[in-house]
């Protein structure tokens, strides 16, 4: 047996991206964002509908992509569910603190650990923020022994669009161009 949910949005996992702009007078903003993800080595996808972020991605064409993590779950939440449209506060109430890209032309969230500093090249259908990625920075808390960036230290989380949770990324359960190996 099996359902058929029809046309809905269903991937697992989703990435809970927190989406970095300044406006026109260099004031940061935040919003979180699920719908998007990587579509080449430097290229990146993001579906915005109409929001405070894309006034000013128009009139900024650059943006950070910070990756959500356990640590702050809620802020990340919030930038989802209040616009900077209307609440002049929000980074502050979110407990954000930014600097300036040393890349871009966008905020870098100091809280979030791991950002990925983006031009916006192209907007696809009205809606797809296509963006190359110039820079990615990461804080060294996160790294392993060998500068490499390390998903345990990370605790990067995942949009489940089901039931509107987040999930922090599990147990490592293999090896990736390495244990299909075993079939060959
Ligand atoms: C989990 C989650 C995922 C979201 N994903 C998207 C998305 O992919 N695209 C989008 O346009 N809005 C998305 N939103 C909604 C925006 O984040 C929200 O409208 C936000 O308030 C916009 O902020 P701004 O007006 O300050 O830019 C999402 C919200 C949440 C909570």
């Amino acid at each position: 047996m099996s359902k058929n949910f029809g046309a809905k949005p269903l991937l697992f996992p989703q990435p809970v991206m927190i989406i970095g702009t300044y406006d026109a007078e260099g004031k940061a903003n935040a919003m979180n964002a699920a719908w998007g993800g990587i579509v080449g080595p430097k290229e990146i996808i993001i579906d915005l509908s109409h929001h405070k972020t894309t006034d000013n991605l128009a009139v900024n064409p650059y943006f950070t992509v910070a990756i959500a993590d356990a640590e702050h779950v809620i802020a990340c939440d919030y930038v989802g569910i209040v616009s900077g449209a209307k609440e002049p506060n929000k980074m502050a109430k979110a407990g954000f603190t930014t600097r300036k890209s040393e890349f871009v032309n966008a905020p870098i969230i100091n809280e979030l650990p791991l950002t990925l500093e983006c031009k916006l090249l192209e907007v696809i259908g009205g809606s797809k923020y296509l963006g190359e990625i110039v820079n990615v920075v990461a804080e060294d808390r996160i790294l392993d022994e060998k500068g490499e960036i390390s998903l345990q230290k990370l605790h990067p989380i995942s949009y489940d669009p089901a039931h509107h949770g987040y999930y922090i990324l599990g147990e490592k359960v293999g090896n990736a161009f390495k244990d299909g190996k075993e079939l060959k």
